[in-house]
């Protein structure tokens, strides 16, 4: 995808619409414990409609399960998260539904191997949200032609490659209609070449007002993007800001660290 989608522009030169103030993801004093280790300390993070997080920090940091924690792929242990003012539920259609406004997309993009790219796109659709098989792969042509893979719409994933099924990942979340989607290093198991084919995508998202959390070291995606970054450490949010604050003036020594090594190598 090109930057010329046609969105309105704002003043911050990269087309990416302002966020609303309206809540839409609250985590207060979230708390999460794996035997042991205490994963998520204290966390308070409330993310706006229309808003784009970046989430950065050191392997081990918490990012992945402060994600799974939003959709509750993870259960825990104490404090609470809210999705669009109601807590998240435990079970049940509940559970289903929130796992629709909730869309994930994961480092190795877990399309289903024996089905189909369309089927793949449908299938959400279909099951949990009930659309007839016919508007569902309408829908899902659009989402495949708007990520640039409608050609491949027959194949299976296996025939695809790892950036084009990381696009047909995200053309499945999106399918779900979500009010949020995850983003957990959607580029990191990438080929260098594919990066960019994603992030683009990615780029469009953004700009098309979609609130995502985006777990990713691709500082160019996050200055270009993001409205925040959040930074992590062990278990803890350590610092938050908009992104060329950070990156060019981080406070904490935690940061300055993690951004030394991973800005030179
Ligand atoms: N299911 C689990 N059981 C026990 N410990 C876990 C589990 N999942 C994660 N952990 C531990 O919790 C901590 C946080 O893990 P998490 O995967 O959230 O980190 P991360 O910031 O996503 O790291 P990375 O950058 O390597 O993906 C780590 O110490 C990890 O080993
Ligand atoms: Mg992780």
């Amino acid at each position: 995808m090109s930057d010329d989608t046609g969105a309105p522009r704002t003043d911050d030169g990269a087309g990416i619409p302002k966020p609303s103030s309206e809540p839409l993801v609250v985590l207060s004093d979230v708390n999460k414990y794996f035997g042991e280790l205490h994963v998520l300390q204290d966390i308070n993070l409330t993310v706006h409609r229309g808003e784009v997080v970046v989430v950065i920090g050191p392997s081990g940091s918490g990012k992945s399960t402060l994600c799974r924690a939003i959709n509750r792929l993870e259960p825990i242990n104490g404090g609470t998260i809210t999705l669009d003012g109601q807590p998240l539920p435990a079970e049940g259609k509940a559970l289903a539904r929130l796992r629709a406004d909730v869309g994930m997309v994961f480092q190795s993009f877990n399309l289903f191997a024996h089905k189909t790219i369309l089927e793949n796109v449908t299938l959400g659709p279909v099951k949990v949200k009930r659309v007839k098989s016919t508007e569902a792969k309408k829908q899902a042509m659009e989402l495949l032609e708007r990520v640039g893979v409608a050609n491949q719409a027959d194949k299976l994933p296996a025939q695809l490659s790892g950036g084009q099924q990381q696009r047909v990942a995200i053309a499945r979340a999106l399918a779900m209609r979500p009010k949020v989607i995850l983003f957990d290093e959607p580029t990191s198991a990438l080929d260098p070449e594919m990066v960019q084919e994603v992030l683009d995508v990615m780029v469009g998202l953004a700009k098309e007002g979609m609130t995502m959390v985006v777990v990713t070291h691709e500082m160019g995606f996050a200055r270009k993007a993001a409205d925040r970054v959040v930074f992590m450490s062990d278990g803890q949010i350590v610092e938050e800001a908009e992104p060329e604050t950070f990156f060019d003036n981080p406070q904490s020594n935690r940061a300055k660290d993690f951004l030394g090594k991973i800005l030179t190598h």
